[in-house]
């Protein structure tokens, strides 16, 4: 049995209407990362940067699965315990669709976090400004979210996914923001085959050896079918 890691992007949710971020028209045309996705924006103005967050949860909250994400839970569903899934997302669609053990690099929406004493809890619908902390009852809640500057989540799980992969796939991700714009390369040099699933050419198409372009909802579903196909 071989072992899957897949890193996934907006782009993968994109097509269950939720933004993606350097897309035309998409969220970081609309709001400045530095006001919304910084500790220093959330120190300068928490009440922005709550609505920020207020407002994408509750859009990722009415969203649903797109047949990408039901996919790669039916891949997992076929290969227990060989695949695993990397999210640079925080919308929780892997989830819906079935997937287990997501390792969310960049923190979740659903989740909050207590700036003063590390606590984490299932984030409120609508965060407030000053929320309090249900332990150290501080008014420092913040969303659970890695925000720019800030050390992604599981890091060390992950390189160790990526050393003992025989197939690495990105999905729906633009190769613009590290690390995980280089987990190929960490892939290669373990000697996994390495497959890019996505619109357009990401910024570091070129470092992998297959690639497939179109929406995600019809090249994750027949990459799918393929990778069954071919252990059948
Ligand atoms: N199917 C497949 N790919 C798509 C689709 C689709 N329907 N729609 C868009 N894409 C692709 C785009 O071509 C683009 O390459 O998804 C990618 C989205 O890129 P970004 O908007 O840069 O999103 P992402 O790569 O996930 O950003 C990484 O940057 O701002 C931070 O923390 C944020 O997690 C985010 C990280």
């Amino acid at each position: 049995m071989e072992k899957i890691v897949i890193l996934t992007g907006a782009g993968i949710s994109a097509e269950s209407g939720l933004g993606t971020f350097r897309d035309e028209g998409g969220l970081w045309a609309q709001h400045r990362v530095e006001d919304v996705a910084t500790p220093e924006g959330f120190a300068r103005d928490p009440a922005l940067v709550q609505a920020f967050y207020n407002a994408r949860r509750a859009q990722a909250a009415q969203a649903t699965p797109n047949a990408a994400h039901e996919a790669l839970a039916r891949l997992q569903r076929e290969f227990p315990g060989e695949v695993v899934i990397v999210t640079q997302n925080v919308d929780g669609l892997h989830e819906k669709g079935g997937a287990r053990d997501v390792l969310h690099m960049h923190g979740a929406l659903d989740g909050a976090l207590c700036a003063s004493c590390g606590h984490r809890w299932p984030a409120p619908m609508q965060m407030a400004v000053a929320e309090p902390c249900p332990a150290c009852h501080r008014p420092t809640a913040r969303p659970d979210i890695v925000w720019f500057g800030e050390m992604p989540y599981y890091m060390d799980q992950i390189f160790d996914h990526l050393m003992t992969a025989d197939l690495f796939a990105a999905i729906g991700t633009s190769g613009q923001v590290y690390p995980a714009a280089g987990f190929v390369q960490e892939a290669t040099a373990a000697g996994a085959r390495t497959v890019e699933l996505n619109l357009e050419p990401s910024a570091v198409v070129s470092q992998f050896e297959e690639t497939r372009f179109g929406p995600a909802s019809q090249t994750v579903p027949a990459w799918v079918s393929d990778l069954l196909a071919a252990t059948a």
